[in-house]
């Protein structure tokens, strides 16, 4: 009999882990962002690791030790955890599963056109577990899925267990990820905490063997699956809450007059509310923020809650990536014809090459759609940005070069490099010296000292 129980979790599973310390044997399926990272983390603790991705391109390159994206210090430790015999990649998934104790699943979960979860590369994982699974192993998926989709992979796996009579007893577990791109080895390697939703305590037992390398023992949190499902989105939601709230306070600071840089300082000293995420701007992207908080709205109004609060998220964010593009155009008029506008920034944000939803996409659009010229400039997302911005957009190699001859600049990631900038220098190779900082990076009396026109967000230096 096939005792796919502990699956989501009610009757004994058969699986027996004993804690004998690492290495482990590891299995991550996906090697984006959340894969490869933790994976080549999991390597360098010791453990040996087999990373699988579909992409035949991806692994080539990583074969080759070259990373397929970036992410600071994420190349060398990929060759180094390669040439020390603990990380190995593949695009055939029962290579990883051979001898897994644990198969982690990270595969992208998208939004679907009306913002729901799209669960096919996950499931798609699962029915790929179940044909070739030859051993127990508890499966646990990293990825940020809706709460029921452990259910979901389990019954998967179960079917093609029984299809081929094999009597390999798993576990799903959920333990999802809190790590930020641009920072996300360190994040990885130093989690504020371990959320974890296991059932049996041989589960337990195997992730805290794996991650009290990582963390103290009392930050891996154990719940039960469906609340750390859960747990991952409302993180999410509520970091992306305090921006949206804080964006809203810089828009009415605008209107009535008054520095949203002080209100942040006055009520990020309320230790109740502390500093982290307050900062106003000219709204968030990424590949987390604006897919979760939709799919939480799609899951409470599922199942007939009014997610009164998290639908407003959304709904100031989308409004709050407009401030720019309105902004210049409030200054030029709206026919931008013969205008040439200087981006700098592109990706969702400093640190990363990741496009997904960036404020650059709109900005950019926007101004394209008015007849504006546009000059950009990305440290490291230019690949990436060809591929999503309008094909007459023209990359220079540094700042410099994309502000020289421009009529204004805009700035839409705060890349600490930019905080460098010689705008004495730079505004006297400029036509037209004109600031828009949509990030707040400088101190405005400071630029207008340089005989700048400066706009920012919510402090009193917005277009009238
Ligand atoms: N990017 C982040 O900062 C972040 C942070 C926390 C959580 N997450 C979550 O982690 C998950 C992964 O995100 P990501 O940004 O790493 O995604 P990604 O799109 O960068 O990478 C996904 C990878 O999975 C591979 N893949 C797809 N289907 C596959 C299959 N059937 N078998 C093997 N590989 C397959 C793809 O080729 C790709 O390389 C998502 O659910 C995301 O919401 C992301």
């Amino acid at each position: 009999m096939i005792t796919l129980a502990g699956v989501w979790g009610e009757e004994p599973h058969g699986l027996v882990f004993v804690a004998e310390g690492l290495p482990l044997n590891i299995c991550v399926v996906g090697t984006g962002y959340v894969g490869l990272v933790t994976g080549s983390c999991f390597a360098d603790k010791g453990n040996k690791v087999w990373c699988v991705d579909i992409d035949e391109k991806r692994v080539a390159m990583l074969k080759r030790g070259e990373s397929p994206i970036y992410e600071e210090g994420l190349a060398e430790m990929i060759t180094r955890n390669s040439a020390e015999g603990r990380l190995f990649f593949s695009t055939d998934i029962a290579d990883g599963l051979t001898d897994a104790d644990l198969c982690f699943i990270a595969v992208g979960t998208p939004p679907t056109e009306n913002g729901e979860t799209d669960l096919a590369q996950v499931l798609s994982v699962a029915d790929s577990i179940g044909l070739h699974i030859r051993k127990g192993c508890f499966i646990v998926v990293k990825s940020t899925v809706p709460v029921g989709t452990g259910r979901l992979v389990c019954d998967k796996i179960g079917v093609h267990l029984r299809e081929r009579g094999i009597k390999a007893p798993v576990e799903i577990l959920s333990n999802p990820e809190f790590l930020k791109e641009g920072r996300a080895i360190h994040d990885c390697l130093n989690p504020d905490r371990v959320v974890v939703g296991a059932v049996s305590e041989e589960a337990k037992a195997a992730m805290r063997e794996l991650y009290s390398s990582f963390v103290e023992e009392d930050r891996i949190i154990f719940m039960d699956p469906a609340s750390a499902e859960i747990t991952k989105y409302a993180a999410n939601a509520m970091l992306a809450v305090r921006i949206s709230f804080m964006n809203e306070i810089a828009r009415l600071c605008d209107a009535v007059g008054g520095d949203v840089s002080a209100v942040r300082s006055g009520i990020a000293s309320d230790r109740r509310i502390g500093e982290y995420f307050l900062n106003a701007g000219c709204g968030y992207g990424g590949s987390c923020f604006p897919k979760d908080v939709q799919s939480l709205c799609r899951v409470g109004e599922g199942c007939g809650v009014e997610m009164t609060v998290t639908s407003a998220i959304e709904k100031v964010n989308r409004n709050q990536k407009r401030v720019l593009p309105i902004m210049v155009r409030r200054r030029f008029g709206q026919d931008l014809t013969g205008l040439n506008i200087a981006v700098l920034g592109l990706a969702f944000k400093p640190g990363t090459d990741d496009m997904r939803e960036a404020p650059s996409i709109t900005l950019i659009n926007d101004l394209v759609e008015h007849g504006a010229d546009i000059t950009a400039f990305d440290p490291i997302a230019e690949d990436n940005a060809k591929s999503v911005l309008p094909g007459s957009v023209k990359y220079a190699r540094s700042a410099g070069e994309a502000i020289t001859g421009a009529d204004a600049a805009v700035l839409v990631a705060e890349w600490p490099e930019f905080g460098s900038i010689d705008w004495a220098r730079a505004g006297s190779h400029m036509k037209g010296k004109i600031l828009f900082d949509g990030r707040n990076m400088y101190e405005p009396q400071t630029i207008k000292n340089l005989g700048f026109e400066y706009y920012c967000i919510g402090r009193n230096c917005a277009v009238r």
